[in-house]
């Protein structure tokens, strides 16, 4: 009998999506069963709106090295999924009815953290589901790796080297901001595989003087330069202790671009130092997977085409000491997976004379 299966990848987009969904069709085009795959647009929305396209084999060639989602992705915010804005469309209504009139028998979900959440949900409205662990920061709960991670740290970390050669030239302090949201393990693995003097993450809440202290030590030695991987999450001892809405309001009225910015001032009138800040941003999810995000996101994406053949729904495919393991969607769904300050790679890294200004 023919097996309908919908795709889509949702939020921020990454390395490797394109490879993930190509093991998905793989797997299940080399199977031998008769099979039909809906592409939708845009994420959510394509699933809201009706907009997909029937996909075939060679949509799927050729793609496993490039990077970005040939479906394309849009954020679609879970705290507005069962709201029904001016445009009156009832999305969860609209995304249920897609997937019946197309008659699909599972919906495979590429997506970092609020996507899981709205896979959760479509999934207690009794839709089958799969979903695939995709986000450079990370943090998803239930898996030791996502994809596009490692191809990010390599971005990350090629930044940090190019700003080594500069901060040493100039004898100049230098932040590198990277991304991660509200999580360290990029800037954490970029800033050791870069060699920062200094990281900064959100899980451990710095002290500007103690971060100070640190570059004032090392140009005593005779250090020329510092170098500080500083997360876009990083937060002050002091920040860490104001409510949610006392941080909020901070943020609104904050005037810096970014944390980065607001350390960069403090150390230069802290230590006298001339403080540049780089920012690579979104070149940090951009460009080709990096070959482990290929051969990693190939796995999982086969294990999610073995999982719809044997009729197994309602899990995300993730990687579990050195395996791809089915994770209950219910367990991973609004959890974040954090950098634990007491783990062994933080206490390493301290070992090699990394300060995480705590
Ligand atoms: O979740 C991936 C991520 O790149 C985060 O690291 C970052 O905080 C966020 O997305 C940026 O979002 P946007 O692409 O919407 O600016």
């Amino acid at each position: 009998m023919m097996k309908r299966i919908g795709m889509l990848t949702s939020g921020g987009d990454c390395q490797a999506l394109n490879a993930a969904m190509r093991g998905v069709a793989k797997t299940l085009y080399n199977s031998g069963e008769a099979v039909e795959i809906y592409g939708f647009l845009d994420g959510y929305q394509g699933l809201i709106h009706g907009k997909f396209r029937l996909l075939t084999y060679d949509d799927f060639s050729g793609i496993l090295t490039k990077g970005g989602t040939f479906l394309g992705s849009s954020r679609t915010p879970f705290k507005t999924i069962q709201v029904i804005e001016s445009d009156g469309i009832d999305k969860v209504a609209a995304m249920k009815q897609t997937y019946y009139k197309l008659q699909l028998d599972c919906l495979v979900i590429l997506g970092g953290n609020g996507t899981h959440k709205t896979a959760n949900l479509l999934r207690q409205e009794g839709l089958n589901i799969i979903t695939l662990p995709k986000t450079i920061d990370n943090d998803l709960w239930g898996t030791d790796m996502t994809f596009g991670f490692q191809s990010a740290v390599n971005v990350a970390t090629e930044a940090i080297d190019c700003i080594h050669t500069t901060a040493a030239s100039h004898g100049r302090v230098f932040i590198v901001e990277v991304m991660g949201h509200k999580v360290g393990w990029l800037t954490l693995n970029a800033g050791m595989a870069g060699g920062a003097d200094i990281i900064l993450i959100p899980e451990i809440p710095y002290d500007i003087d103690k971060v100070a202290k640190k570059i004032r030590e090392r140009h005593e030695k005779g250090s020329r330069f510092t170098i500080l991987a500083v997360a876009e999450g990083a937060i002050s001892k002091e920040d860490a202790k104001l409510s949610k809405k006392e941080y909020k309001k901070k943020l609104a009225n904050y005037k810096y671009p970014s944390v980065s910015y607001e350390i960069a001032e403090q150390l230069a009138k802290k230590c006298g130092f001339d403080v540049r800040v780089t920012v690579p941003g979104h070149t940090q999810r951009g460009g080709s997977p990096c070959p482990y995000d290929r051969v990693f996101a190939s796995r999982l994406g086969s294990k999610a085409g073995q999982l719809i053949l044997d009729g197994e729904f309602g899990y995300m495919v993730g990687y579990r000491k050195r395996e791809m393991v089915k994770v209950p969607l219910e367990e991973v769904a609004g959890k974040l997976k954090m950098v634990d300050p007491e783990s062994s790679i933080v206490k390493e890294a301290k070992l090699l004379g990394i300060s995480f200004g705590d």
